[in-house]
């Protein structure tokens, strides 16, 4: 196919995606398309709520099941007879896979995020937190004010990540520039333009992440790609995955911590009696922040199980080759397991877990990681700019999937 016919096919479906959302959303008023309207990007909390007056599991007109619900949602990710399916558009590496190949491959990226591990980056990541908000307080719009997206929640995952990875300094920025564009696929492609960035920008990498692993092949370091890369010369990894998974941790590690910065910043400022909580006592109260906009605004709103075999869940059949999508965000906001579900309260009793790291075989492998990276950021920043505030228009990303923001001007002074 030329590539003119690809663009015009590509511009098509997309239009019919678009009108078809748009007929589902203001004629049908079905959940799953209000969602992705600008309603469902300012409130996604209002049309969960909607599904779970629906029924603890609902189908959708494409003929897939939908739930809110949190105990729903957590028995479908803890439930063996569903499983994952390759993204069409981006390949996710275990993220896509069922075991036995999601678990071989999961094993090898395990360790990097092990208790063992892990204590050896509360340093660096104190140290980059640290210079990212004097930058930012020295930097930006003066005065103290900056925006807190790029100045601080963008770049601190991004520092993290490619130092685990093992990717030089020098070439970290490009990395982060280039992930973030293939990142922004998680919630589908938007535009030809769109599609046209992502090409560009996974070629890159793919060039980028070839050299790096010629480099560690022939220098190794104490990293991951090196271990990755030894991997393969055992055959534990097959021709192709290397840079799959190298691709998936590199996203994963970014497109979700960011949004989480801004998500709880911007709870916190609304919430005032929330944030003087927090500035009293953040070495105590920054874990709490961090795990109530975990579950009162996580970034990953959702994600989907297909059924491998027929299952009977909440009195219906779900059968082979029906997909369950299970509304991460909603099980936050279920008032059947949190008291005032849409209160953002840091001293809430933590003790149901939210899913925002998911559940069963896929849970978060990063989660250590992310929790440890996210408490220092919430605690550093309260201790260093006690007078934050809003200072200007925030912005949101208009995705569904991923929920964050575009922007947050704010003012430490
Ligand atoms: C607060 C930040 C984060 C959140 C909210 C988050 C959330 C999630 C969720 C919801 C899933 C499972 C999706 C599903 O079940 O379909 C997941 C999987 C995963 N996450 Fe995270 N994540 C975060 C940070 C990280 C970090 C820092 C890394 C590492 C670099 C990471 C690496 C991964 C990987 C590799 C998987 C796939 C696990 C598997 O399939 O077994 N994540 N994450």
């Amino acid at each position: 196919m030329s590539k003119f016919s690809q663009t015009v096919g590509l511009a098509t479906g997309l239009a019919l995606r678009r009108a078809e959302v748009r007929y589902l959303a203001y004629i049908e008023h079905e959940p799953m398309a209000m969602l992705q309207t600008r309603k469902g990007h300012e409130d996604p909390y209002a049309i969960y709520r909607l599904m779970r007056q629906n029924g603890t599991l609902t189908l959708s007109p494409r003929g897939n099941f939908v739930t809110a619900h949190h105990r729903v949602c957590n028995a479908v990710l803890r439930d063996r007879r569903f499983g994952v399916a390759p993204d069409p558009d981006l390949n996710l590496s275990f993220l896509g896979m069922n075991p036995p190949d999601h678990t071989r491959l999961r094993r090898l990226a395990q360790p990097a995020f092990s208790p063992k591990t892990l204590p050896t980056f509360r340093d660096r990541i104190e140290k980059t937190v640290g210079s990212l908000l004097d930058q930012a307080a020295a930097g930006g719009a003066g005065g103290g004010r900056f925006d807190l997206v790029p100045a601080f929640a963008a770049p601190l995952p991004i520092s993290v990540i490619t130092d685990l990875l093992g990717i030089p300094d020098a070439d970290s920025r490009e990395f982060g520039e280039h992930g973030a564009v293939v990142g922004s696929v998680l919630d589908g492609i938007q535009s030809v333009r769109h599609a046209a960035r992502f090409q560009a920008a996974n070629a890159r990498l793919h060039t980028l992440f070839e050299s790096l692993f010629e480099l560690r092949r022939r220098e190794p370091a104490d990293d991951l790609i090196t271990r990755l890369v030894a991997a393969e010369a055992e055959d534990v990894v097959k021709p192709g995955e290397l840079e799959h998974m190298v691709f998936l941790l590199l996203i994963a590690g970014f497109e979700t911590t960011v949004n989480v910065i801004g998500n709880c910043v911007l709870a916190l400022m609304n919430n005032p009696e929330q944030w003087e909580a927090l500035r009293a006592d953040p070495e105590h109260m920054a874990p709490k922040a961090v795990e109530e906009a975990l579950r009162y605004d996580p970034p990953v709103q959702g994600t989907s199980r297909i059924a491998l075999e027929d299952v009977e869940l909440e009195g219906r059949m779900v059968r082979r080759g029906q997909w369950v999508f299970t509304m991460i965000g909603g099980a936050g906001h279920d008032p059947d397991v949190y008291e005032r579900p849409d209160e953002f309260d840091i001293g809430r009793d933590a003790s149901a877990e939210h899913l925002a790291f998911s559940g069963g075989v896929h849970y978060c492998v990063g989660q250590p990681l992310a929790r440890m990276e996210l408490n220092i950021a919430m605690q550093l920043l309260a201790e260093r700019m006690p007078k934050l505030r809003v200072a200007g228009p925030v912005r949101r990303r208009k995705t569904s999937t991923i929920r964050g923001l575009r922007q947050l001007p704010v003012s430490a002074a």
